[in-house]
């Protein structure tokens, strides 16, 4: 739905106006579309998308185009608010979600220069994620395309993680072995083609991002404790201690006796020493998640006959992981952890709901 009003807006500050970047590109696009007069994109999925994003703590907003330009990506974290109950509490996160996703949407188009006026569809995480949580988004979203009489896509929170891949300038090209590791979920999947993906392997027990939480909790170290582990470690030996890697038969992961075996050792050295060995213990802690991570995909790749191996999820951020990957593709790093972005991305390769049918949509709470 390009109006005319914006596209007056466009027009008195047009590219001749010298914006570079985001600006410059999505003035490009936006005439490319009047010019063109597109309304969808050549998937049949809405040429700009609004994203919203809410299936855990993070509440997120994105703008980006059919060809995976992001206008905007906005996150609000909401970690500081349950850090200090070392997880996520659902009943807070949902409220809190609910204050924050209007203003969150409109820093989107905000900083996209942009108005609901210039969105062509919405899409949402429908699942899976935390009930309360997603359907805080799952309403937002419907709420406004009920009002702009847009289409709604309905996106799994897994695709979006798989789609941030695409936001890569130069993006790893299907068929490709992807490892995902977030803090709910470990996957290994086939990814033939955009938009589709067959599942390898799975966590039996934790996820990467789980353990990684896990661990930094027993080290009294901060939450969302993965990015504290990656960054402790760097000052401690690999080597130190010896944590098991639990082998499990075919391509499945098992965490949880790491974290056990790390709570031994803790409870062994007992506190001063704990405190001195701290980052010795996070740099094996993490060696052993790492190692499990890389050694699987690896065998995955392999198993399936994929050449390319590509990691995405929160866990992709760290750093052992992508030094133990060297050859392997990553999401960028600003779309590893949950963002909107990634579900606008997705929401090219699924499929739009038109009203009043979107109006019937449910969350839902685990992967299918
Ligand atoms: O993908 P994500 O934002 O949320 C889920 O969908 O679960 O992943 C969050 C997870 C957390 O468990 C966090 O500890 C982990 O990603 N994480 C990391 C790093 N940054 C975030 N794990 C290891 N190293 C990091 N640098
Ligand atoms: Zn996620």
């Amino acid at each position: 739905m390009t109006g005319t009003s914006t596209s007056a807006t466009w027009a008195a500050s047009g590219p001749e106006a010298g914006f570079a970047g985001r600006e410059a590109s999505r003035r490009d696009l936006v005439s490319t579309r009047q010019k063109e007069g597109v309304r969808g994109g050549t998937t049949g999925s809405p040429a700009l998308v609004l994203a919203i994003e809410t299936s855990c703590d993070e509440t997120a907003a994105a703008l980006v185009s059919e060809r995976g330009e992001v206008l905007s990506s906005i996150v609000s974290s909401q970690s500081d608010l349950h850090a200090r109950f070392g997880g996520v509490v659902p009943e807070i996160a949902s409220r809190r979600h609910l204050e924050l996703v209007a203003p969150v949407v409109r820093e989107a188009l905000d900083q996209a220069d942009a108005s609901l006026d210039d969105v062509d569809g919405v899409a949402v995480t429908q699942g899976p994620g935390l009930v309360g949580a997603l359907l805080v988004g799952v309403s937002a979203a419907k709420a406004i395309a009920w009002a702009r009489g847009l289409p709604l896509v309905p996106v799994d929170h897994l695709d979006g993680h798989v789609a941030s891949l695409y936001l890569d300038d130069d993006p790893v090209e299907a068929p490709f072995l992807c490892l995902l590791a977030s803090g709910g979920h470990t996957l290994l999947l086939a990814v033939p083609e955009r938009g589709r993906s067959e599942r390898l392997g799975t966590t039996l027990d934790d996820a990467a991002g789980e353990a990684f939480d896990k661990g930094s909790r027993l080290l009294g170290l901060g939450y969302p404790g993965g990015a504290e582990i990656d960054r402790l470690a760097q000052r401690g030996d690999p080597k130190a201690f010896a944590f098991p890697v639990a082998r499990v038969p075919g391509l499945d992961f098992s965490f949880s006796g790491l974290k056990t075996a790390l709570l031994y050792t803790v409870r062994e050295l007992g506190e001063e020493e704990t405190e001195k060995r701290k980052a010795d213990l996070a740099a094996s802690y993490q060696r052993a998640i790492v190692s499990a991570l890389a050694g699987r995909a690896l065998a995955a790749a392999e198993q399936a006959g994929l050449e390319r191996v590509a990691v995405v999820g929160g866990v992709a951020a760290n750093s052992a992981l992508r030094d133990a990957l060297p050859d392997a593709r990553f999401a960028p790093l600003a779309y590893c952890t949950d963002n909107a972005a990634m579900i606008a991305s997705a929401a090219r390769y699924a499929a739009p709901v038109p009203y009043p049918r979107f109006l019937e949509l449910d969350a839902y709470a685990s992967a299918a």
